[in-house]
Formats: structure tokens, C-alpha cells, sequence
């Protein structure tokens, strides 16, 4: 399987980061072939007026989201990692998934959904929030998303850290971040796929609550 790990974070070497290459680890450690994107990196500009490109024919907003997303198309499971910014995602994840409507009015609508439908997906959230509900709005954003794409949705991580290197030191959350890598074939087959398998931590030192 080729998975391709999205980390939503302007901070290059911050928790998000952390997280998601360890699941990255993970699924390496399986044999799956890896790929990471930092989108904070990139040029992926917000949405625009739609009604010109539809005129146009063409999306005219000249950025590097075609490449992004023809990364994304290409692979079989998608890492969504993003920091939880004022209650909901990053400005960089919001934009990238935002742009997925240029997909979707311009171009190939039915295959661009045929292409989502069923591709496999991880959710892997850091917060500074001691309570796991300070992030249950971007979860929901997140998941109803995932939903409306008919893709795979197999599990999340989320954990609490606030400074840059939190998880990094974070033998908890690193090690459920790698599990989840380890055991992403496994995933694909529990139940509908709809986020079996999750590791939240409201404090990682204390409290642990996983499934799947
Ligand atoms: C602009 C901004 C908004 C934030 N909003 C929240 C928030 O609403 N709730 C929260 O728990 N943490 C919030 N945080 C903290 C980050 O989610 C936390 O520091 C996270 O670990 C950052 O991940 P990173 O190192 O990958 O950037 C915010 C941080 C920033 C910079």
C-alpha cells in the first residue's frame, strides 16, 4: 500500500509532524511504501470564486494543489494530521480540503469521487487541551468530511502537547501512533471502517483509552 502522510502544521519539527511520522514509521515498518507533505511548505491557496473558474474551464488559481492532490489520489491511505487551531484545523488543511471543490466543479467530478470513495484514512491531532473534548468540532469536521467522500475512515490519534518537541518525548503517543501505522491492513477490514480504531489521551502520562 502507498501511504502519504499530510501534516497540516507550520511548525516543521512540532507535534503534528511527530505524529504522523511515526505512524508513517509504522506502516514502513509493514512493508507499506511512505510519503510526507508538509503543506505549511507549500503554496495551496484558499478557495476563490468558483463562477470564474467554472467559466473559465479551467481552476485559475496557479499553486501547488494539483501536485498535493494527485499525490493524494495516488495513494491508498491518506494521513490527515493537523494541529487544533481555535477549535477546528489548521488554516493549511482547511485550505487543502477547501480546494478539493476545484476537483469537483471543473474537472471529473464522478471520478474524482470514485477516486476518494473508499480510500483509507487517519486522523492525528495534537492539542495543548487537557480535555479530548477541546477537540471534538474538528473531529466532526473532520470525520462528517470523510463521510461525505465515502472514504475508508480507520482511526485517529489525539493527543495533548503543547510545546514544539511534546510528543516527540512523548513514549505514550508515539508508540499508538507507530501501532496505528503497524496496523493499518488490519484496520482496513474492522467493521465499516469508520474510525475503529482510536487513541485519544487526555493526559498521556494518565489516561489511555484505545479500541479496536
Ligand atoms: C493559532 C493557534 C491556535 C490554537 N488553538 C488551540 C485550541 O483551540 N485548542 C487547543 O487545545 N490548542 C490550541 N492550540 C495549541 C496547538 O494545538 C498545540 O500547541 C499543538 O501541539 C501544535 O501542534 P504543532 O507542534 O504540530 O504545531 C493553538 C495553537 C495555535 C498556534
Amino acid at each position: 500500500m502507498t501511504v502519504i502522510g499530510l501534516v497540516g502544521s507550520g511548525r516543521a519539527e512540532g507535534n503534528t509532524n511527530a505524529l504522523v511520522g511515526r505512524i508513517l514509521e509504522g506502516a514502513r515498518s509493514k512493508g507499506h511504501e511512505i510519503d510526507r507533505v508538509c503543506l505549511a511548505e507549500l503554496k495551496i491557496s484558499p478557495i476563490g470564486d468558483c463562477g470564474a473558474c467554472r467559466r473559465a474551464g479551467r481552476c485559475l488559481i496557479d499553486d501547488d494543489f494539483d501536485t498535493v492532490m494527485d499525490q493524494v489520489l495516488a495513494s491508498d491511505c491518506v494521513i490527515f494530521g493537523t494541529p487544533l487551531y481555535f477549535y477546528g484545523p489548521s488554516a493549511s488543511m482547511k485550505a487543502f480540503i477547501d480546494r478539493w471543490v476545484c476537483r469537483m466543479i471543473i474537472g471529473d467530478e464522478q471520478g474524482f469521487r470514485d477516486a476518494m470513495r473508499g480510500k483509507k484514512c487517519l486522523l492525528a491531532v495534537p492539542h495543548q487541551d487537557t480535555r479530548l473534548s477541546g477537540a471534538e468540532h474538528l473531529l466532526a469536521m473532520m470525520e462528517k468530511t470523510f463521510e461525505f467522500m465515502e472514504m475508508a475512515y480507520l482511526g485517529k490519534i489525539q493527543t495533548v502537547a503543547w510545546r514544539r518537541f511534546e510528543v516527540g518525548q512523548d513514549e505514550v503517543a508515539l508508540k499508538h501512533a507507530f501501532e496505528l501505522g503497524v496496523r493499518l491492513d488490519e484496520m482496513a477490514g474492522i467493521g465499516k471502517a469508520t474510525g475503529a480504531v482510536t487513541f485519544s489521551f487526555a493526559r498521556a502520562d494518565v489516561e489511555t483509552s484505545g479500541g479496536g
